[in-house]
Parts: structure tokens; sequence; C-alpha cells
């Protein structure tokens, strides 16, 4: 994947070890991290909608993964599509939402969809492994073109304080009982990215109990300066940009973990 460093031979590739775990390893992220619940993001993206674009009935999620907030969306009365480029964690968003909702298997930049929406997002700092401006760029574009004029866009990702909180020699572990985890987290001496390596035991229902599968994945994420957003953002017809501190009202500030960023198409 561009961007994403060569694993040896035998790694899976990104979220292929993870997908059946995603669930619950998120919602220890969301435990531990400091990470939105995904109710919360709704109702948070539910409230900026009806005041600012009231039209708002159909979204896309790029990068939807397993399919967590479509759901919380589709709950709320939305019509929902996704989009993501692993088919193992699209197959876990097909079982959560059923056979009705169009889930797309692409690669960001590219967005292969024949319709406009009223709302493009995208959740769980997806966008952080947009590899630079021009990677950025492409997908800003990308999503222009299937949002309708004056339509919403909105994405969270890890802010500078969160990057710079994982850094050097940082390590987390928990042990769930079936599933237990390492983040091992070490920044680029540039500053540029951090490199999360992640290792993974997940015992499988029918194995002897004292089995566990072992898989690791490499997985780079990009710190994206705010000001290479609010360029991207305008050279690709995006306009009213803000940036706020974790799906709230407040603004995003120098100790913001998650940055939740809005914009309308021109
Ligand atoms: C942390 S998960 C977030 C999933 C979901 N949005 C959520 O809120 O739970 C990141 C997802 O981004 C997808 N992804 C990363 N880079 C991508 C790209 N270039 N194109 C499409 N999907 C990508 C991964 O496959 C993964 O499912």
């Amino acid at each position: 994947m561009k961007g994403q460093p060569c694993p040896p031979e035998g790694f899976p590739d990104l979220y292929d070890a993870i997908a059946d775990a995603y669930d619950r390893l998120d919602d220890w992220i969301v435990s531990e991290w400091g990470e939105k619940p995904r109710p919360e993001r709704a109702d948070f993206l539910q409230k900026y909608w009806a005041s600012r674009f009231p039209a708002v009935r159909n979204v896309l999620e790029i990068c939807c993964g397993t399919g967590l907030m479509l759901e919380q969306l589709a709950l709320r009365g939305f019509e929902v599509s996704g989009l993501d480029r692993s088919a193992a964690m699209l197959g876990h968003a097909r079982e959560r939402l059923g056979p009705e909702v169009p889930l797309v298997l692409a690669e960001l930049p590219s967005i292969p969809v024949s319709r406009q929406f009223d709302a493009v997002i995208s959740s769980g700092a997806a966008l952080n492994y947009m590899s630079g401006e021009d990677d950025l760029a492409a997908t800003f574009r990308s999503v222009a073109g299937v949002l309708r004029p004056g339509g919403s866009f909105v994405f969270d990702i890890l802010g500078r304080a969160m990057m710079d909180g994982h850094a050097g020699s940082d390590v987390w572990a928990a042990d769930l009982g079936d599933l237990a985890f390492i983040w091992e987290f070490e920044n680029a001496p540039s500053g540029d990215y951090c490199d999360a390596t992640y290792t993974q035991f997940l015992h499988r229902e029918g194995n002897p109990a004292d089995s566990y599968e072992k898989t690791i994945e490499l997985h780079r994420l990009y710190v994206l300066d705010p000001e290479l957003i609010r360029r991207v953002a305008r050279d690709s017809g995006f306009i009213d940009t803000a940036v706020h501190d974790n799906y709230t009202d407040g603004p995003a500030h120098d100790a913001t973990l998650y940055e939740t960023w809005t914009f309308t198409r021109a």
C-alpha cells in the first residue's frame, strides 16, 4: 500500500489480521486512548448537520472499516454507503449493515462511485494513513467529486499531541482473554510519521484452549499538519474549514488528541 513500510514476507496486509478483532480493539482504544465513542460521534454529526446542512440524507464513509460509524448513522435515519480497501474489514461491515447497504472495495484516492452524496465522512483516524500532500490532495479531489455542491465533508485524525504522546519507545499491551495485543510505537526522527507494530494473539473458537494465532501488522501513521490540510482543502474546492476538539463544539487546541475537521464543498 502506498506510503506504508514494506512488511517482511509472511506479514498480512493492513487490517487483514485485525479485522476479526477490530471491534473489541476499538472498544479498548475508546476506553484507553480517549477516542470518542461511536454513538457520541454520530450525535455530534447529526446535530452539526441539522444546524448547518439540514438537507443531509445520504452519507458515504471513506475507510469505513467494519461499519461501526455507518451503523450509528443508519440508526439515526441516514442512508449510508461505505468504501474501504480491506475486503476483510468490509466483510464485517456487510454482516453488520445487511445486504442492501452499498459497500465499495477500493483504495483511496480512488472513489469509484457514480453518484453524489450529501455528506462524506471518515472516522477512526483513517486519513492518518495518507502519506503526504499529494496523497491527501488526490483524496480531497476525489471526495469533492462525489459530494454535491454545498455538501459536508467531516473527518477525524490523530492530532500532533496524540502522535507525540505515542512517541519513541511507548508500548501498549492488553490481555482480554481470547484476544491479546501489543502496540509498539516509534516516531520517525523527522517527526513526520509514527511506525506502529501491532502484534495480535487471537484464540479462535473451536481451537484448543491454549492455542493462539499470532499475527503482526506494521502501520505507518502520518502527522497531518493543520496548515497542509487547510491548503489542500482550499485547493480542492472546500470552504468553511474548521477543526474541533474530538467531536465537540470546542475548537482544537495544542493538547487535542483527536481533531475533527469539517468542510463545505463550495
Ligand atoms: C482505523 S480503521 C477505521 C475504520 C472505521 N472508519 C471506524 O471508524 O471504525 C482504518 C480503516 O481505513 C482503511 N484504509 C486505510 N487506508 C485506506 C485507503 N488508502 N483506502 C481505503 N481504505 C483505507 C483500512 O482498511 C481500515 O479499515
